[in-house]
């Protein structure tokens, strides 16, 4: 006999996934419909109809594709690019590498304009390339990388990605929701989320939203799309008018998706983004006080992913076990270059709350003073302060 189903009970302040409203979990527990229900029809309409309104995108082209993040990324791609086109792909951390792997796996050749994790892609860097190379297809840059917590400015490097003639391609999967994000206005012409950060919904889907420019070059297309599940001009026809069956979608992840993105309009975009920047800042006053250091420059930090250096005789794996064992808090460890150098703490969605900023300050605080390090000032002293004024 196997056990009842119980994991721990988690505050999930990690990379994602964040931590999900009841009403979104009430929402998945919905009774199952077809796929082509009339009514479930509907809630597609609606879902898409809320995801432009998040995206801030007339976009046509905008649904949830049945697949994590990645999924995103790798449409993104695999619909734009053919054999033999060239893609500039900007690297800062470890998500951008993957969108390199998966320019080469389709055959295209990228141009990679490399900065250091932690920093920024500078515009410089890519004006450069666009003086060296000609017919380039598109330039693909991740917005929130949540490798290293740094925010990419989007405008200049978009700017010169559309005067080279060249298609814009971003990641959003830890942006949307939790920074502004706007497609119409920085002319991005793909764009991929996930459901797990920001957006406070499990993982699942895939929100994507191209523009007409896209849909274009995709038409155009003198060889077929190297993935089947992933092509956008068959989704399109599943999620629009035609109803055309392609694949069946994750009923109850779309009911999900749909209660998290009522969530978000009901709070306001704007409220939503302050909210972020708020409780981030309080975090940020706190550990800082407590003597430890951010990862990305203040000016280009994510607030939804506070990445930080762990300090110096203190061993990475002991205190988030201890913040799991003793709190069940659950933050993220570093990824390549930064593996058990940095941590990352997320405040997405329905995690950032001043609650979990002061029991995580708290709990931090508790567990290195065990583990041999002194405070130079209270984290959570700091972070009260902040709140006050
Ligand atoms: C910036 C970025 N891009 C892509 C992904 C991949 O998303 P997923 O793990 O949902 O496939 C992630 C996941 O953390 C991410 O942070």
């Amino acid at each position: 006999m196997y056990s009842d189903l119980n994991p721990g009970k988690r505050v999930l302040m990690g990379p994602g996934p964040s931590d999900v409203h009841p009403r979104v979990l009430k929402a998945m527990s919905t009774p199952l419909v077809g796929h082509l229900d009339p009514d479930f029809l509907t809630i597609m309409n609606e879902t898409r109809e809320m995801l432009r309104e998040v995206f801030q995108t007339k976009n046509e082209l905008t649904i949830a594709l049945s697949g994590t993040g990645s999924a995103g990324m790798e449409a993104s791609l695999v619909n734009l690019l053919e054999p033999g086109d060239k893609a500039v792909v900007c690297i800062n951390g470890l998500f951008a590498e993957r969108m390199a792997d998966i320019v080469k796996r389709c055959g295209a050749e990228p141009i990679i304009i490399q900065a250091d994790w932690g920093n920024i892609v500078e515009s410089e860097q890519v004006k450069e390339v666009f003086e060296k190379n000609t017919k380039i297809k598109l330039l693909a840059i991740v917005h929130a990388e949540t490798s290293t917590g740094v925010r990419q400015p989007l405008e200049e490097i978009s700017r010169l990605t559309k005067e080279a003639g060249a298609l814009f391609v971003v990641d959003a999967v830890t942006s949307l929701a939790g920074i502004p994000v706007e497609p119409d206005n920085w002319k991005i012409d793909a764009i991929y989320s996930g459901t797990q950060k920001c957006l406070s919904c499990p993982p699942g889907l895939s929100p994507v939203s191209f523009s007409e420019e896209a849909t274009k070059s995709m038409a155009k297309r003198t060889s077929p799309i190297r993935s089947w599940y992933l092509d956008m001009q068959m989704l399109q026809s599943y999620w629009g008018k035609e109803r055309f069956y392609h694949h069946t979608a994750p009923i109850n992840m779309v009911y999900a998706l749909r209660e998290a993105l009522r969530l978000v309009l009901e709070e306001g975009l704007e409220k939503r983004f302050q909210r972020h920047q708020l409780h981030s800042k309080a975090l940020v006053e706190g550990l800082q006080a407590m003597g430890l250091k951010m990862v990305a420059p203040a000016q280009y930090r994510l607030p939804e992913l506070n990445a930080v250096y762990i300090p110096e005789g203190i061993d990475d794996g002991t205190v988030r076990k201890a913040l799991l064992n003793e709190y069940g808090i659950e933050i993220g460890g570093g990824l390549g270059k930064f593996k058990g150098k940095a941590w990352r703490i997320g405040l997405m969605g329905y995690s950032c709350s001043k609650a979990n900023v002061t029991l995580f300050l708290s709990a931090l605080e508790n567990i290195l003073q065990n583990n041999g390090y002194t405070v130079p000032e209270h984290g959570i002293s700091a972070a009260a302060a902040f709140y006050k004024e």
